[in-house]
């Protein structure tokens, strides 16, 4: 998953346009981002048409919406390939989301549930679905959903639903086996990304497992990221990424119930277990 590294670097350009852009629309400031910070959210309210399960309907905006999914709203496919791997190549983003999937697959036990938040457009669900019983494809975007929906029609075993900041109402208690999540925490604020993370410890089964990804601030790559968005006055835009250390991903992911072991590349990679 080192590739990550370079995704990152793009989004972080691309994204941070569109929210600056948005933030500069609703007369500046981070409060022109249409809801209140932590759980607050509740349900979105309303449903798209065509959805499989879930409430992956409703505003893209406001407090009902959630403040984040608004943040996230290509146009089409190759735009969002753009923003989740910095890359328009179709190839070279088939070939990660199979090659994640790979990964992925070795935590699954036979008919299981699988769980992924953030999902995109499905880059990597795409690949996994056939291989669990149920898979949810979870994002706070609606426009990502709709456009997972789309890419996703082939697989009749998944479900959407929206996250609604950090809460995932649609998904029951205890009843995933692998929950993962890759290049999502680090779009939240630090004290958000904590309470998702509680989320996914409420949905995961005891005997399961939670696979994330975070921005490893040591490396030289997201170090370098970092003086970037420094420089750049990136504090102003909401969809950021947050880097991480080693040692903050080992005190903050226990801290939501979890043990943990890490790998620390470029990407930390942290493999959860539920304590
Ligand atoms: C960099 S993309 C990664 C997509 C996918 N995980 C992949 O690796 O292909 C980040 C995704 O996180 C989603 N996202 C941002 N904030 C979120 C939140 N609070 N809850 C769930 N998803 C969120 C965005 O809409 C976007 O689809």
């Amino acid at each position: 998953m080192r590739r990550a590294a370079v995704r990152g670097l793009g989004q972080i350009e691309r994204v941070a346009g569109a929210a600056r852009r948005r933030v500069q629309d609703a007369g500046g400031g981070r409060g022109g981002d249409g809801g209140g910070t932590g759980r607050a959210g509740g349900r979105a309210n309303g449903g798209a048409a065509g959805g499989r399960g879930g409430t992956e309907g409703g505003p893209a905006g406001g407090a009902a919406g959630g403040r984040y999914g608004r943040l996230w709203d290509p146009p089409a496919d190759s735009d969002a390939m753009a923003l989740i791997l910095n890359t328009t190549d179709t190839a070279e983003f088939e070939r990660t989301g199979r090659a994640d999937a790979d990964r992925l697959a070795g935590f699954l036990p036979a008919n299981g549930t699988a769980m992924d938040v953030g999902c995109g457009i499905g880059r990597v669900a795409r690949y996994l679905a056939p291989r669990c019983a149920t898979l949810w494809a979870v994002d706070a975007s609606p426009r990502m959903l709709e456009l997972a929906r789309d890419r996703l029609a082939g697989e009749a075993n998944v479900r959407f639903a929206r996250c609604i900041d950090t809460d995932i109402p649609d998904v029951p208690t205890a009843s995933v086996d692998l929950v993962y999540s890759l290049l999502v925490l680090q779009h939240l604020e630090r004290e958000d990304a904590f309470l998702l993370l509680e989320e996914l410890r409420r949905v995961v089964k005891p005997s399961g497992t939670v696979f994330l990804t975070f921005p490893n601030l040591l490396s030289d790559t997201y170090l370098s990221a970092f003086v970037d968005y420094a420089h750049r006055g990136e504090t102003a835009n909401p969809a950021r990424a947050r880097m991480y250390t080693p040692q903050e991903v080992e005190r903050v992911v226990p801290a939501a119930g979890f043990d943990v072991e890490l790998e620390a590349g470029v990407e930390i990679v942290a493999v959860c277990r539920p304590r």
